[in-house]
């Protein structure tokens, strides 16, 4: 049994678990959404406001933060938190997942991939070395390996190689981690297992980082794309295969409906930037799916967008004075739908914990997916 990763419940209907990470920045309650701050700010949110969504731990991003203010200036002025005013723990992607929907002109080598900037377009590289020293320059409680995500679909032989050189990127950022002393100080580095559509590939990724024995893993390289049944046949085939002490993470996920599934898959972390994309456009999660504020039909709506939901978007506000903000392209509606989505986020983590611990995850998450489900518009 691990120590700082403790595995309080485990569903008997489904691979659902219940447990608790422990992080220098505090304890995180699994399983757990992760708002996305990419540029080390949660958009349109101040800290204040991040944790009133009931948020325990955000994202940000090796590679825009490298490019922008550049890691050495943020370790100079404290770390990411410090900086950025945020005191509860922060997971960091590696960047290469980043350099390949961003980037031009990449170049994946075997000791890591060279590209252009986005921004300026001047040459970069990043290796096992550089990104696992930018997230220490962040002072991240959780770093993430730098991975070859393939692109979907690919061939097996593509694949096949994308697995294998994941695999020796990963076993050299655990040496870095533990050379450097990251790993001995407390704070944690996740594995990524990849393997696309193969079954077989993604079972040997799962085992052999299993092996390495890191504080975490994660499923990478799903919603490249991919139709959902596949997407969750991908989880399915990868959990199984990763040690139960250890908190599981799928990158990048989803809709409301994906993450209880994956809950059910036995997954304990998600994060995704569409609570808060989908709020900038005006639109707000409710129980009966998602609401397009833009619609005629909320001009003169008086309730709130979820009745007895309690936030502050849903306490003050109706729906259409927040249809009024954005059909004025008020920045405020950006803020308060936000603020209603993350937590409508984080408030089905905490009834999904809450459920796993009474015993009826499975039954109570059937139920909510196809209610969600069959309001969507
Ligand atoms: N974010 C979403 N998917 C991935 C992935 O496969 N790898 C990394 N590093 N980040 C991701």
């Amino acid at each position: 049994m691990s120590s700082h990763f403790q595995l309080l419940k485990t569903d008997t209907g489904t691979a659902a678990r219940r447990g608790r990470l422990q992080t220098l920045h505090g304890p995180i309650e699994t399983p757990i959404f992760m708002p996305v701050g990419t540029q080390g700010t949660v958009k349109s949110l101040t800290p204040a406001q991040i944790k009133e969504t009931g948020a325990q731990i955000i994202l940000g991003n090796t590679y825009h933060l490298n490019l922008r203010p550049g890691s050495e200036l943020v370790r100079d002025l404290g770390g990411l938190h410090q900086f950025m005013g945020w005191d509860g723990p922060i997971l960091t992607d590696s960047g290469g997942f980043q350099v390949f929907s961003l980037a031009k002109l990449r170049d994946i080598r075997d000791d890591g991939i060279a590209f252009s900037s986005h921004l300026d377009g001047s040459k970069l590289f990043l290796g096992p070395r550089e990104v696992m020293t930018i997230q220490a320059n962040l002072g991240s409680d959780i770093a993430m390996v730098i991975d070859e995500c393939p692109p979907w679909p690919c061939t097996r032989e593509a694949c096949r190689d994308a697995v294998d050189r994941s695999y020796r990127w990963a076993q050299q950022c655990k040496q870095i981690a533990t050379d450097n002393g990251f790993l001995a100080g407390g704070h944690h580095v996740f594995a990524i297992a990849q393997g696309s559509t193969f079954d077989d590939l993604r079972r040997e990724a799962a085992e052999s980082l299993a092996a390495l024995d890191f504080p975490g893993y994660a499923v990478g390289g799903v919603s490249v794309g991919e139709p959902e049944p596949e997407m969750l046949k991908q989880v399915g085939a990868t959990t199984p295969f990763m040690p139960a002490d250890k908190p599981r993470y799928t990158m990048g996920l989803g809709t409301p409906p994906q993450i209880l599934k994956m809950i059910a898959l036995g997954v304990d972390m998600f994060d995704c930037v569409h609570p808060t994309r989908v709020a900038r456009n005006g639109a707000a999660f409710t129980p009966d799916g998602l609401i397009n504020l833009r619609n005629e039909r909320y001009r003169a709506d008086p309730a709130p967008l979820v009745e007895g939901l309690d936030n502050y978007t849903c306490r003050k506000f109706t729906r259409a004075y927040l249809r009024h903000l954005v059909m004025a392209n008020e920045i405020l509606a950006c803020t308060l739908l936000t603020l209603h989505n993350l937590h409508f986020y984080l408030d089905l983590m905490a009834q999904a914990r809450a459920h796993i611990e009474a015993g009826d995850f499975g039954p109570w998450h059937r139920a909510w997916v196809e209610r969600f489900e069959a309001g969507e518009a």
